[in-house]
């Protein structure tokens, strides 16, 4: 008799995103007459940018020569691409970090859900409240959690909220987590942490011999000269972190698929004696066994972000975006509403008015106005009240659902 893997039972009973889906599906059989603005999802909606284009063709144009065809590629990914990362997102900032210690994959979302496989079960994980679905869901899906309880909390997970009160900012939790879940520019209230903040995290890590994941897929976002894009750049984060970060969002991978995750070399976890072990090993066996990485021309395209001209076409893409976030916090302060996030951050984050619940906030704006965002509940108990938008959107709809919610609230 083949068993099911039976914390899958846990679960509620879809992912965030395609409930988002079929809720607007519904609704637009219902009504094809009517023209959907879609803010829900993050998922990029400008184009791969010149350079990218180019590099990807020029990548197609090499499989299909005998000369030039290229067949599994290293798993942990080519080292033209590690080197590119190294030199520019982390040596340029300061951060020694070696291409050795660069994994490439498909993947911020895959990555964070399977990094738990070569951690424990034993372990206590710690996650914000709000927070994005996927840390809770395969913290679940892993065996770590016991039942979803009627306050909406998995029992075994540490919950950290976040509110208006503490600014998004998690604090220190007073039982102790042994992987740490953190992500900034936050998803998603598009809250972003000082050094200040992150040097504190380390060091309780440190100090508790914790491990922060540490998901920095929005870090390109970031304009204030002041705030780290990279947890690494804190002193001793190499001891206690792995990092994150994804091509989707800063050059519009999301349907092409590259990302890479850090593992240095000096991080460590331990065996129930207490032995330690370092992880990057680990994750290189995992990654090798179970992998057999990026496509060749996928990784060829996103080497083409660190040139010159390719630095300066994603950034003009990443400041369209800012400037629709810029937008919507305009337009949805003047009508009174709180907004949080949306400077350095793609995601706006809103409080309802009167109370509303998230997601009767969400049907709202989608029967009365069309538009569709993200209820700030689907992300945690403490997301309930609030509503994400996200920025990823095309100006002229950014424009016009301003204008719609405009009418419906002034
Ligand atoms: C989101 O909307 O939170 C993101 O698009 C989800 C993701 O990146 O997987």
């Amino acid at each position: 008799m083949a068993l099911i893997n039976e914390h899958y039972l846990k679960l509620k009973a879809g992912y965030l995103f395609p409930e988002i889906g079929r809720r607007v599906k519904e609704f637009s059989l219902a009504h094809p007459d009517k023209k959907i603005i879609r803010m829900g999802i993050g998922d990029v909606t400008q184009p791969l940018v010149p350079s990218v284009l180019k590099a990807f063709h020029e990548g197609v144009e090499e499989m299909g020569n005998v000369a030039t065809f290229k067949g599994y590629g290293p798993e942990q990914g080519y080292e033209f691409l590690r080197e590119a990362i190294a030199k520019n997102d982390f040596e340029a900032r300061g951060v020694d970090i070696s291409a050795d210690d660069i994994f490439i994959s498909d993947g911020s979302k895959c990555d964070t859900g399977n990094i738990q496989e070569i951690f424990g079960l034993d372990n206590k994980i710690g996650i914000c409240d709000p927070v994005y679905p996927v840390y809770a869901d395969t913290t679940v899906m892993s065996g770590k959690t016991g039942i979803y309880q009627e306050n909406g909390y998995f029992e075994k997970i540490i919950y950290m909220p976040c509110n208006e009160g503490n600014r998004f900012i998690p604090d220190l939790p007073i039982q102790r987590p042994d992987l740490i879940f953190l992500c900034f520019p936050n998803n998603p209230t598009g809250t972003v942490a000082t050094k200040e903040v992150l040097k504190k995290w380390v060091d309780y890590a440190i100090a508790n011999k914790s491990i922060i994941l540490y998901d920095a897929a929005y870090e390109a976002f970031i304009t204030d000269k002041n705030i780290p894009h990279s947890i690494f750049e804190i002193e001793g984060a190499k001891k206690v972190a792995i990092e994150f970060r994804s091509f989707s969002k800063t050059a519009g991978f999301t349907g092409t698929r590259c990302a890479f995750t850090v593992i240095p070399s000096e991080l460590v976890a331990y065996d129930s004696i207490g032995n330690a072990h370092q992880v990057k090993p680990l994750w290189m066996r995992r990654h090798t066994t179970k992998f057999n990485g990026v496509s060749y021309p996928v990784q060829k395209a996103a080497a083409a972000i660190y040139s010159e001209q390719g630095k300066k076409e994603v950034k003009e893409v990443i400041n369209f975006y800012l400037e629709n976030a810029r937008i919507m916090n305009q337009s949805l302060t003047s009508l009174g509403f709180k907004v949080f996030g949306g400077i350095n951050a793609p995601y706006v984050w809103v409080k309802t008015k009167n109370n509303m619940k998230s997601w009767e906030f969400f049907d709202k704006l989608l029967h009365e106005i069309n538009v569709v965002g993200t209820p700030g509940a689907g992300f945690g108990p403490s997301g309930e009240g609030y509503f994400r938008f996200s920025a990823f959107a095309e100006r002229a709809n950014v424009i016009e659902a301003m204008e719609r919610i405009t009418k419906l609230f002034e």
